[in-house]
């Protein structure tokens, strides 16, 4: 195991594997265990966050052990304290680091200082512990009783190629998994993600493929996967993008090309009405607070991997 968890790609599928079912035990016998007693975990925020905070801030108390919110405005980083002073410094109190920040590269500088583990609550590249949870929570609603059985899985993303798509193709790539990408002209993921996913599905015979097409994207897949159109960091951008992406909503109509069992999932937060209505959100198929749920257990798993030492 790699020191940090910056990438999907830090894992490798026995990993993943090994995580996804600690998680599964982790959620059936959920309650206080003293694990991570005398351990601590800051949580360094540079954008807001809801679900990343409260379900880390909670499994580390369920694990016994301190959860520190360290907001950035708050840090002397902002008076240009540099990276790598703070993560030196860090590492001489705390068990782990969890950052929420707008770069990537900020994160591997911190984690390049660090003594301690360092993972990524997400980056403008990457949310690799929100793939986790998503992965458990399809293994949970299709009743898989092992994760390699994922590679049976279809999956259509369909929206803006951000952090969490970048992070689901190197996911599916690593467990085999195929994996359609619908974004429009000028906003896929970026090439090295697009390079890296193709690589990992050389070794694994995954697929991630990527069609402009959202009716053709969504057929024949168990998952109907989206995310706001306008990540954190792209706001300004909002008005324009509401027009480019109209006919990528996850609405009735596009949910009537996906087979009878498909389920629709949404890392939260959505903006309802826009990149998913409000009946597809509320509706049968959808998963998305039980996947909201999972990011509690799943990051259990993780703070109990990389923390307990
Ligand atoms: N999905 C997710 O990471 O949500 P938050 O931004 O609320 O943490
Ligand atoms: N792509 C979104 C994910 C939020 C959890 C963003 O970066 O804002």
């Amino acid at each position: 195991m790699k020191k940090d968890l910056l990438s999907i790609e830090d894992l490798t599928q026995v990993e993943i594997v090994s995580l996804l079912e600690s998680t599964r035990a982790l959620k059936a016998q959920r309650g206080p265990v003293r694990d991570l007693q005398g351990k601590s975990l800051g949580m360094i925020f540079q954008k807001p966050s809801t679900r990343t905070a409260v379900s880390f801030a909670v499994a580390m108390y369920e694990l016994g052990g301190l959860p520190l919110f360290l907001n950035a405005q708050d840090l002397q980083l902002k008076r240009g304290e540099s990276l790598g002073d703070t993560a030196k410094t860090l590492s001489r109190y705390l068990s782990g680091i969890m950052i929420r920040a707008n770069k990537h590269s900020e994160v591997e500088e911190l984690a390049k200082h660090a003594t301690l583990p360092v993972i990524n609550g997400l980056t403008d590249k990457e949310h690799p512990c929100q793939v986790l949870g998503d992965l458990f929570t399809i293994l949970e609603v299709f009743k898989l009783k092992d994760p390699r059985q994922l590679k049976n899985y279809r999956v259509a993303y369909v929206g803006d190629g951000n952090n969490v798509a970048q992070s689901w193709m190197l996911a599916a790539g690593l467990l085999g998994m195929e994996l359609v990408v619908c974004s429009p002209e000028g906003y896929l993921p970026e090439k090295e993600f697009i390079a890296r996913a193709s690589a990992v599905c050389g070794k694994s015979g995954g697929k991630v493929l990527y069609e402009k097409d959202p009716k053709t994207a969504v057929a024949g897949a168990a998952v109907i996967y989206t995310d706001v159109w306008a990540s954190m960091g792209k706001d300004e951008e909002h008005d324009r993008r509401k027009q480019v992406f109209s006919s990528y909503q996850v609405n009735e109509t596009l949910l009537q090309n996906a087979g009878k069992n498909a389920v629709v999932m949404h890392c939260l937060p959505a903006h309802r009405g826009e990149e998913i209505t409000d009946g597809v959100m509320d509706g049968p198929r959808s998963v998305v607070f039980d996947q909201a749920e999972n990011r509690l257990h799943v990051q259990k798993a993780v703070l109990l991997q990389y923390l307990k030492k």
